[in-house]
């Protein structure tokens, strides 16, 4: 895929000096309208990576993934599942806020083939430096990057698959789906989600 890091193509030796280029980064548009590029955090090396579509307003202001409501309910799900976020890597797909202008607000919107194929220098240069055992997709956005373009929800959730990185993958809800289900259809979401990473888990081990 276009912007894919070789090893031995770029001369970064840590994740730090990878971070360091990529908050200035200019390859796609997005950079225009982003307050910061939230690069993925957590520690490296890490047995576990987690992908989400985008940031939305709060990680673009803060530079730092999942800090808003969907990474609260991210929070809450991980620790059903009795993991800790803090040993795990969390990041995106793409690592500008993908928004759009509706009646003078910004507005997230998914991101753009283009966007994703540009941010592909940094998703695969933090693979490789965090090396995760696994990977968990968070919704169908970056599924269909990692996993294949087809990757429907329905039936690829809580299934693997070898990601274009060859590293064991899946996908699970987003959790800001979660958030706008209500009552029954939220718990039974939360539940399927907190299986996913209690399967996630048990790869860990061994
Ligand atoms: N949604 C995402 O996909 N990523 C974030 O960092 C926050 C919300």
């Amino acid at each position: 895929m276009n912007g894919t890091f070789m090893p031995g193509e770029k001369d970064w030796r840590t994740i730090n000096e990878v971070r360091a280029e990529a908050i200035v980064c200019c390859r796609c548009d997005l950079c225009y309208t982003r307050t910061n590029v939230v690069f993925g955090e957590g520690p490296s090396p890490s047995g576990m990576m987690i992908v989400g579509e985008g940031p939305g307003r709060e990680e673009d202001e803060q530079g730092k993934p999942f800090v808003g409501a969907a990474g609260r309910e991210l929070n809450k799900v991980l620790s059903l599942a009795g993991l800790d976020r803090g040993q795990i890597w969390v990041t995106n797909i793409v690592r500008c806020r993908p928004a759009m202008r509706v009646d003078d607000v910004l507005r997230n919107r998914p991101p753009r083939m283009e966007e994703i194929k540009a941010c592909d220098l940094w998703m695969s240069a933090e693979v490789q430096f965090v090396s995760p055992k696994v990977i968990v997709c968070l919704g169908a956005v970056p599924a269909q990057a990692l996993i294949g373009r087809n990757f429907k929800m329905e039936d690829g959730r809580g299934r693997w698959y070898q990601s274009k990185f060859s590293i064991p993958t899946t996908a699970t809800y987003h959790p800001a789906y979660v958030l706008r289900l209500r009552g029954a259809d939220r718990e039974r979401i939360e539940s399927l989600m907190i299986v996913d990473f209690k399967t996630a888990s048990s790869k860990l081990v061994g």
